[in-house]
C-alpha cells in the first residue's frame, strides 16, 4: 500500500518490519522499488508457508558465498530474505533452495563455481522440486550467463550485482509462476539497501557505504561487474549503524572498493574521514573497520581521524599490488614505489600502533624478476603485518588482458614463492614484537580445534586464542599475548 506516511521509513534506507506489515498484497504491485521489494517479501512469506504445507516440513535454503566482504554482506541480505520468508537456513547444498553468490576477480573463482554447480545438478535430480540460483559478479559477464544457460539448464534463476534488491520478487516468480529467470542489469538505478539481513555474527556487521569502482586498474574486472562509484547517503548509513548498534552490533566494517573516494560524487562536502568519525562516535559501537582504501586517496585527514578515534581499529589494509613503479604504471595504480613508501612511513610514524597489511599481485604482464625485487624491497621496508598474495589472472575485457607476459608460468610460480616467503617472515617478525603485551580483543567464536579456547581478534586484526567459554563471545576483553605462532597468538585473559 502506498501512502504518504510510509515514505520516511523508506527514506531511512533500512529494513523495517513496520513497512513489511503495512504492505497490502491484495493491491497492485507498487512501482517504487523499495515498496515492491516489501510487497514481494510479503508474497514470499505466503509462498513459503504454502511450500511448507506441500512438503510437510519447513523448506530449507543454502547461500554459498565467494569473493570479498561486499559479497559476504550481499549474502547476508539473501539469507535475510529467505529466512524472513520462512525458509530454514542450512549450510547443506542439498537444500530446497540453493544460491551461489559468485566472484569473478580471478579465474579460479569462476572455476570453483562451475565445479560446485555441476554437483548441485546431481542433487536436483534426487530432489526435483529443488531450485538453483546464481547471482553476483560472475553473472555480469554475458559469456558466463550463456555458458550456464547452455551447459547447466537446470539453473532456475540468474541475476547480477545491480538488481540484488529484486531478489524477493524473483523468488516469488520462480516458485509461484514456475518461471526460469535470467535478469542482468548493466547499472544500478539506485542504492537500495532496505532488505532484511541475516548477520553471520550477531556482534559484527558490514555496512555498504558505496557501490562500484572508477579506478580501472588495468588487471581488474571489478569496475566492469560492479559499475560506477556511487556513494550512499550519509544519513542513511548512520541510521543503519544506529539500528545495528541497537540490535547488539559492536563492530562495524564500512565497505566499498575505494572507501576513501566516499562522498566525492555527493557534492555536499561529506568525506570518508568525516563519515568514519561519526560512525565511531555512535553510541554502542565499540570498533570500526574499513575495507578497502586506495593508497592514492589516503589523505592526512583520515590519518588524523584514526589517531583521534580509538574506536577505529588499529589496522589499515593498504593494497600495494606491486613495488615496482614501472609495473604500477602499467597497472594504472596512479602512485609510484616512492609514493607508496612515503605513505606507509607516514602511517607508521603517525599511527605507530596500527598494523598495515596489503594485497600483492605477482606475474602481471611485463613484470620481470627485477620488478619483483622492488616488491620484496617494499615488503621489507614497510614490514607488513600480513599480505594477501595473488598470481595474476587474465580477465577478459580488461586492458592488461592483451599485454604480453615476460615470465613463464614456472618463473611466476617461483617469484610468487619468493614474495610469499618474505611476507611470512616480516609478518612473523612483526607479531613477535607484540608478545608479552596486553591488549583489548573481541571474543569472536569458540576455537574449532580446541573447545576450551575462545578465538579473539585484536584491534590490529591479529588473532589470539585464550582459555574461556561461550559466555565471552561478542565481548571486548583484555588479553595478554603469551606465545606467538607467526600469524596468531596463544594468550590468557588479563587480570583487571
Ligand atoms: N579495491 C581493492 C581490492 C579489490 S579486489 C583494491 O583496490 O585493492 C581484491 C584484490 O584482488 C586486489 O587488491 C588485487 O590484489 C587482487 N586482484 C584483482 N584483480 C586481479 C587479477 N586479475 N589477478 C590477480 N589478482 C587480482
Ligand atoms: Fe579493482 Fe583497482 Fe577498483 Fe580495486 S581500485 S576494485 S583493484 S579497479
Ligand atoms: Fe569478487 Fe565481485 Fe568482490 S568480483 S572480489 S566478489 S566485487
Amino acid at each position: 500500500m502506498q501512502s504518504m506516511n510510509l515514505t520516511p521509513d523508506i527514506e531511512n534506507g533500512i529494513f523495517s518490519e513496520k513497512m513489511l506489515d503495512a504492505v497490502n498484497t491484495d493491491g497492485p504491485v507498487p512501482e517504487d522499488a523499495a515498496l515492491k521489494a516489501y510487497y514481494y517479501l510479503q508474497k514470499d512469506i505466503e509462498m513459503a508457508a504454502d511450500l511448507k504445507s506441500r512438503l510437510g516440513r519447513t523448506p530449507t535454503a543454502c547461500v554459498i558465498t565467494f569473493g570479498c566482504q561486499m559479497n559476504a554482506r550481499d549474502s547476508e541480505k539473501l539469507s535475510g530474505v529467505l529466512r524472513r520468508a520462512g525458509f530454514e537456513m542450512t549450510e547443506d547444498e542439498k537444500a530446497d533452495f540453493l544460491i551461489y553468490n559468485t566472484c569473478t576477480v580471478r579465474d579460479n573463482a569462476d572455476q570453483r563455481v562451475f565445479g560446485r554447480l555441476g554437483r548441485a545438478g546431481h542433487y536436483k535430480k534426487s530432489n526435483p522440486g529443488m531450485k538453483i540460483a546464481l547471482c553476483g559478479c560472475m553473472m555480469q559477464e554475458s559469456s558466463n550467463v550463456e555458458k550456464i544457460q547452455k551447459s547447466y539448464p537446470f539453473v532456475d534463476l540468474i541475476f547480477g550485482t545491480h538488481n540484488l534488491y529484486c531478489f524477493s520478487e524473483y523468488l516469488y516468480r520462480i516458485y509461484m509462476q514456475d518461471e526460469k529467470i535470467a535478469d542482468i542489469w548493466d547499472k544500478s538505478p539506485q542504492i537500495m539497501e532496505a532488505m532484511p539481513s541475516d548477520r553471520k555474527y550477531p556482534y559484527r556487521s558490514g555496512v555498504n557505504i558505496m557501490l562500484g569502482c572508477d579506478k580501472f586498474c588495468t588487471y581488474c574486472i571489478v569496475p566492469y561487474v560492479r559499475g560506477r562509484e556511487k556513494s550512499r547517503d550519509p544519513e542513511e548509513i548512520l541510521c543503519e549503524v544506529r539500528a545495528l548498534a541497537a540490535d547488539g552490533v559492536k563492530e562495524i566494517m564500512l565497505l566499498g572498493q575505494n572507501v576513501n573516494s566516499y562522498g566525492k560524487d555527493l557534492g555536499n562536502g561529506v568525506t570518508f574521514a568525516g563519515l568514519i568519525a561519526k560512525v565511531a562516535e555512535t553510541e554502542g559501537i565499540e570498533r570500526v573497520r574499513f575495507m578497502t582504501p586506495h593508497p592514492r586517496d589516503f589523505g592526512d585527514d583520515l590519518i588524523e581521524v584514526i589517531r583521534s578515534h580509538p574506536k577505529i581499529a588499529r589496522h589499515i589494509h593498504l593494497p600495494m599490488q606491486s613495488g615496482s613503479t614501472a609495473v604500477l604504471k602499467k597497472m594504472n595504480r596512479q602512485y609510484t614505489k616512492e609514493g607508496f613508501l612515503e605513505l606507509a612511513y607516514k602511517i607508521r610514524k603517525e599511527l605507530p600502533d596500527c598494523s598495515v597489511t596489503t594485497d600483492i599481485i605477482v606475474g602481471f604482464p611485463g613484470e620481470t624478476k627485477e620488478d619483483v625485487d622492488d616488491t620484496i624491497d617494499v615488503i621489507k621496508k614497510v614490514g607488513f603485518e600480513n599480505a594477501f598474495t595473488f598470481i595474476y589472472s587474465r580477465r577478459r575485457g580488461t586492458p592488461a588482458a592483451s599485454m604480453p607476459s615476460v615470465m613463464t608460468e614456472e618463473e611466476i610460480g617461483r617469484e610468487f614463492d619468493r614474495v610469499l616467503k618474505t611476507v611470512q617472515e616480516t609478518a612473523k617478525m612483526k607479531a613477535e614484537l607484540l608478545t608479552g603485551s596486553t591488549m583489548e580483543a573481541l571474543a569472536e567464536e569458540m576455537n574449532a580445534q580446541d573447545p576450551s579456547l575462545v578465538t579473539c581478534r585484536l584491534s590490529n586484526n591479529m588473532i589470539v586464542h585464550v582459555p574461556g567459554d561461550r559466555s565471552l563471545i561478542g565481548n571486548i576483553i583484555r588479553v595478554r599475548l603469551c606465545e606467538c605462532h607467526g600469524f596468531y597468538f596463544f594468550g590468557e585473559i588479563a587480570e583487571e
